[in-house]
């Protein structure tokens, strides 16, 4: 069954169903039929239940200004250390204040600066003050609860009051606001509730903190939230959340990718850093050219595994960093070492070991569930040749503490045997068409595969529907494999669609502040993953039909077999569709449809749901009958058999 929550797919679904039987009945078939012979009661391999999951990093505002809910850029005053990046300076009638960064005061060890607002000039009808604009834009919705807080200290001659606001950009209405009566002249929190009334959901709003009279006053991590999933305080974008639990995702790869890394040794992704309160988090520099928050940090990545059902699967940095920078095996690495065990007991341990405590006390005494821990990220690109010694010296001290563990290896290695090769494909729908047995003959003895990052990269921001095509396509082969392919993860995950935001140009999913929409590629990746079965039956497939592809694969609990059929040809495939060694068929079947006019065609914020997955049923299933594929499709046809 698909389940997409919280999506009107009644009428989606309605509307889709005819559009493609416009499609269906317009154009001549492929003249020659291709023969599907599938022997139901004969397995020939395990179908991995791990084998669809997430991989997810710190790009495109992936994290900060995505799935990260927090409504304020650069809260902290750390995105430059020169000047308030994203704030303008508010000066109402005839208020005069200026503001700059002040790098001689901050509410804790890991924010030693702060922004200093001198209000010369100040009152009740002239406020000044400061203006966030978001992440391009607040996002605001009628009769929501929003939660505001910032940190402040005022110098001797000011005691407040401050007011926090909530601003329609067009009409200047004051949508929500709250006032703290009185400051003092040391760093103290403080909290409001920002309750909006009765408006149309929109992103032309800002945020505005002001005085009504002269004097100074500093601030620090200021924050709006909105509800978020699960109403987890600190926590994620609700639609965000609800298109990847509509995936089921096994597993969740974490952090990164090039975020993992970072550009040079010293910016590596030291988790140790976000962990514990936000005013702990000093930030740091993410190599997509913006810095991190860090308020999605280690525990809210393992919470955000927990809330969707996924495991974790943990990239521990190795000591490879992107501009080509290493550190060396042997004592220089043990650190790092160190820092990956301490990672794990953080995840797993009992509240009585070290770190176990750490986790209780950041709000989480219950362990984690770990089955996978990563050494390092595409450590192929290190030159120097060590990567396997780094790997045997993070593999050995790993395995020693946790035997349990599958260490997964990011290059080949030769010292030691992985349990599991972390594989990435970035390609042309081309490449992928003509690679979908890429796997069929992987040594069945050797480590198991993990194709952690891989993507076809047509169509911009998001994959168009000949990328979906080959995606399906390149899931066949990967489903196919699954005795071997036992994890996979679509690559990068997420992009905020606003201009600059970007940074790499196919993603998964795109959204702006208020709406988000599933690509194609998406909708196919949804479609797969909920329905894999637990074993893959033998079949054969005589077609001329260069970009047709298929797997089989039956759910042994239900007796549901799953055949999938990629035509990525523009023209309807007729298939003569043979079963063998069933005792009996249900005459109809479900059949899942996700189909485009043209490989060009896309979703996109305007029109998100141009392409969505159809539900129909098909009759007249039997051992021996057929079925058109339609022109570009992508289907799941799924069969009662016994
Ligand atoms: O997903 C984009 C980037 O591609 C990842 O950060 C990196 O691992 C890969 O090179």
């Amino acid at each position: 069954m698909l389940r997409f929550n919280n999506i009107r797919w009644g009428v989606i679904l309605g509307s889709m169903l005819l559009a493609s039987s416009v499609v269906w009945a317009q154009q001549p078939a492929n003249s020659n039929s291709a023969v599907l012979n599938i022997q139901v009661n004969k397995p020939i391999a395990k179908v991995s239940p791990t084998l669809y999951g997430l991989m997810t990093e710190e790009i495109n505002h992936s994290y900060d200004g995505g799935i990260y809910a927090e409504l304020v850029r650069n809260r902290a005053f750390q995105d430059n250390r020169g000047w308030p990046d994203h704030w303008r300076i508010l000066q109402d009638g005839n208020a005069r204040a200026s503001m700059h960064i002040d790098p001689s005061t901050g509410p804790s060890a890991a924010l030693t600066s702060s922004l200093k607002l001198t209000v010369e000039q100040a009152d009740a009808f002239s406020a000044a003050g400061i203006i966030n604009n978001g992440y391009w834009g607040i996002p605001l919705r009628t009769g929501t609860a929003y939660r505001g807080s910032f940190y402040a200290k005022g110098s001797q001659d000011f005691s407040g009051p401050v007011t926090m606001r909530l601003v329609d950009n067009n009409t200047g209405n004051i949508v929500a606001s709250a006032t703290i009566p009185s400051l003092t002249t040391e760093w103290k929190q403080y909290k409001v509730a920002l309750q909006t009334g009765q408006i149309a959901t929109s992103a032309s709003n800002h945020l505005e903190l002001s005085v009504a009279h002269a004097g100074t006053v500093w601030f620090s991590l200021v924050s709006v939230f909105p509800p978020t999933y699960k109403n987890t305080p600190n926590g994620n974008r609700i639609d965000l959340m609800e298109k990847l639990a509509a995936m089921h995702p096994a597993f969740l790869r974490l952090p990164g990718g090039n975020y993992l890394e970072g550009d040079r040794l010293q910016d590596w992704y030291d988790w140790k850093k976000t962990i514990g309160p936000l005013v702990d988090r000093s930030t740091h520099p993410s190599p997509w050219r913006y810095r991190s928050s860090d308020g999605l940090g280690l525990l809210e990545f393992l919470e955000w595994c927990q809330d969707l059902h996924m495991q974790p699967v943990l990239a521990v940095y190795a000591g490879y960093s992107l501009r080509g920078e290493h550190v060396n095996p042997g004592p220089d690495l043990a650190p790092y070492v160190q820092s990956a065990l301490d990672e794990i007991q953080y995840a797993t341990g009992g509240t009585d070991t070290k770190w176990g405590a750490v986790r209780a006390k950041d709000g989480h005494p219950a362990a984690f569930p770990l089955t996978y821990v990563e050494i390092g990220n595409e450590d192929w690109f290190d030159r120097s040749g060590t990567y396997d010694a780094r790997f045997a010296q993070f593999f050995d001290a790993i395995k020693k503490a946790y035997p349990q563990l599958q260490l997964i290896a990011t290059a080949p290695i030769k010292s030691r045997v992985p349990d599991v090769i972390d594989d990435h494909f970035y390609r042309t729908a081309q490449q992928f068409f003509q690679d979908t047995h890429h796997y069929d003959k992987t040594d069945r003895k050797g480590p198991k595969i993990f194709v952690g990052e891989w993507a076809t990269r047509e169509g911009t921001p998001t994959p168009d529907f000949g990328a979906a095509l080959a995606d399906a396509a390149w899931m066949t082969g990967m489903e196919r494999n699954s005795d071997v392919v036992i994890m996979s993860s679509y690559a990068p995950l997420f992009v905020n669609v606003n201009p600059g935001a970007m940074q790499w140009n196919t993603d998964l999913i795109g959204y702006d502040a208020v709406h988000s929409y599933g690509s194609p590629s998406y909708y196919a990746q949804a479609m797969f993953s909920n329905h894999l079965g637990n074993e893959v039956v033998d079949s054969s497939l005589n077609a001329d039909n260069p970009r047709l592809f298929y797997s089989v694969t039956r759910n042994t609990t239900n007796g549901i077999l799953y055949l999938k059929v990629v035509n990525a040809s523009s023209k309807p495939q007729q298939l003569h569709i043979q079963l063998q060694g069933q005792k009996q068929v249900k005459g109809t079947a479900t059949v899942i449809s996700l189909i485009g006019h043209t490989t060009e065609e896309t979703n996109s914020l305007v029109h998100p749901n141009r392409i969505v997955p159809v539900k129909s049923s098909m009759a007249g299933v039997s051992g021996d009958f057929q079925h058109t594929a339609p022109a570009y499709s992508i289907q799941i046809i799924e069969m009662n058999v016994q």
